[in-house]
Formats: structure tokens, sequence, C-alpha cells
């Protein structure tokens, strides 16, 4: 990209301008946009210093040259270095609520989103949900968008990264949600001793490992730890599936990512009756089993012993 090309100092040019950019150069969209327009306006809002609600009345902002020069370098790091745009600005939005991401956590885009604005109706009473528990939260997106949403519940979110659980701390103060959310360093239940919860909630690794090099370069930036669970992509959801019964209340429900390993998951436990659920804005691949669900498809013996304890 040329030194001296400045782009135009209006905010709405610039936009068009970056926005051109960006979609000549074939990028992936799978973080947080699905298209140009929106990660070329999130870095000019980035580049002028404006808050994301200044739209749309700072289009007709002007940006100044320093601003213009710092936008022409994020341009060419979106497009030459391939990396994600949140990670650019350092910011992202889900479920409506602004979360900080750096390259320590994955760039949050999960359905779950959907299913937060629904308060995860019909498969929970939100006026009983007391206790939640999100197993690889990353930047603290779903756990801090749910502890929103049931502003009477307490959510434990954990990963098993220190650098996912830094961040999530920090948003999570960012939050004010200190008093109702804890990040804890857990690997999937192994650190939480004997808490229940009244929903389990996760959006594991879930990529089978020969396929984390076939991903878009724009994945390659995010940690390792976010995207791959063994051979199989299975690691992680194998453990939450083997242990969620016991950490969830009378009533709960476990819900599960697992994206584009839906049929493998089906295929592998054809004895869980799961619940496929469908998503107006796109995304799939997420799971609902009840506890009761999960306690019958128990093997007869585990059974046995449970009611023997
Ligand atoms: C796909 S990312 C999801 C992050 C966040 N929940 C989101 O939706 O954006 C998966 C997260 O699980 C964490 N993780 C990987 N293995 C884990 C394990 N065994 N126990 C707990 N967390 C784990 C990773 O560090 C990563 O932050």
């Amino acid at each position: 990209m040329s030194k001296t090309l400045l782009p135009p100092a209006r905010a709405s040019a610039a936009i068009r301008w970056s926005e051109r950019r960006l979609a000549a150069a074939e990028l992936d969209y799978g973080h947080g946009t699905d298209n140009a327009r929106d990660e070329a306006a999130a870095l000019v809002f980035h580049a002028g210093g404006w808050p994301h609600s200044a739209a749309p009345a700072a289009y007709r902002r002007r940006l100044p040259a320093r601003a213009r020069a710092a936008l022409r370098e994020l341009v060419r790091r979106r497009i030459e270095e391939r990396l994600p745009s949140a990670y650019l600005t350092g910011v992202t939005w889900f479920a409506g609520h602004e979360i900080r991401v750096d390259a320590r956590v994955l760039v949050p885009r999960s359905p779950f989103a959907e299913l937060i604005g629904e308060r995860f109706r019909p498969f929970v009473d939100p006026g009983k949900v007391a206790r939640i528990l999100d197993i690889g939260t990353g930047s603290g997106c779903i756990a801090i968008a749910t502890a929103h949403a049931f502003k009477g519940a307490r959510v434990d979110a954990t990963d098993i990264s220190a650098g996912a659980l830094a961040v999530a701390r920090d948003n999570v103060r960012r939050h004010r949600l200190g008093r109702r959310v804890r990040v804890l360093k857990a690997h999937v239940f192994r650190g939480l001793g004997t808490s229940r919860y009244d929903m389990i909630l996760s959006n594991p690794p879930y990529v089978p490992r020969r396929d984390v090099e076939a991903l878009p370069a724009e994945y390659r930036h995010e940690p390792r730890l976010g995207l791959e669970a063994g051979e199989d992509g299975l690691s992680v959801v194998r453990a939450i599936l083997k242990g969620a019964a016991r950490h969830l209340n009378p009533g709960g429900a476990l819900f599960v990512e697992v994206g584009d390993t839906a049929a493998a998951v089906a295929a592998k436990w054809p004895e869980l009756p799961f619940l496929w659920l469908g998503f107006e804005h796109g995304g799939g691949g997420v799971f609902v089993l009840s506890r009761a669900a999960l306690l019958a498809a128990r093997p007869k013996g585990a059974r046995a012993a449970r009611a023997r304890r």
C-alpha cells in the first residue's frame, strides 16, 4: 500500500475507502462481523477515537491527519497480516455488550448471544436460575452477557488459560460485575469441587487437530487452546458430558456449542437425546440437554452406584 496515499478526511468517505480495500482483499469475516463495511466502520471509529455510540452523527466528522495515517496502517495490517479487526481495535460487541479482547482470547462470535437475548427460554425458567457456570470463558463474553440477563444470579466463569483469565477478569471489572461473576481457573469441572448450577454453558474448543491448519489465516492469530480439542475435536466436550449431571441442580440444563462437530457428537453419544437449536442470526451446532436426560442416559451401573451414594 502506498505510503503517500492517505484515506479521505470525512468519516463516511474514509469508511468507503477502507471498505473498498478490505473487500478487494478477500478476507475472512468470521470474527464478530460478517462484512467489509462493518469492519471498515470499526477501524475508522477506532482511528478517530470515537465511541461506537457516536454513530451515525460521527459519519459527518473529519479525521485529523494523524488519525488518517493511523487508519491507513490499520487497514494495511488487517489485509497484510490478516489480523481480525477486533484485535486491531481491542474491542468487540457481544449480545449488545462491549467486550475487550486481545490475542489471548478468541474473538466473541458465539450464537449463545441469541440464547442470552431470550434468557434461555423455553429451556429454563429464568426466575429459577440462581447459579450459572460458563466453561471456557475466554474473554468472559458469555458469562458477562448472561450475568446482565440474569440480574439475580451468580456466575462462575472458568478457563485453563492464564491469559484468558486475565482478560475475563478485566472485562468483569469494567462491567462492574465483580460481586456476581467469579473468574476461576478450572480444567472443565476439575477445580470446582462439588459446586452445582442451574445452567451450565460452554463454547469449548471443538476443532479436530488436523482441521486447525486449514482454517483461514485470521484464525491463526487466535489462541490454539481456544480452537483445537484433540484428534477428534471432542476432548473437552467429552469431559463436559461426563461431569455435567453431577454439577447440575435438579431442573438444570446444559448448553454447549460444538459447531461443525455436531454430527460427530450426535454419532458418538447416540444414547443422549441432544436437542439441536436453530438461530435467527446464523451459526448453529448448539445443543441443550436437561439434567434429567443426562441422568437417564447413564449406563445402569453408574445410576445404581449414584443412587447408593
Ligand atoms: C472457543 S473458546 C470460547 C471463549 C468464549 N467462551 C467465547 O465464546 O468467545 C474456548 C475457551 O476454552 C478454554 N479451554 C480450553 N480447554 C479448556 C479446558 N479443558 N477447561 C476449561 N477451559 C478450556 C480456552 O482457553 C478458550 O478460552
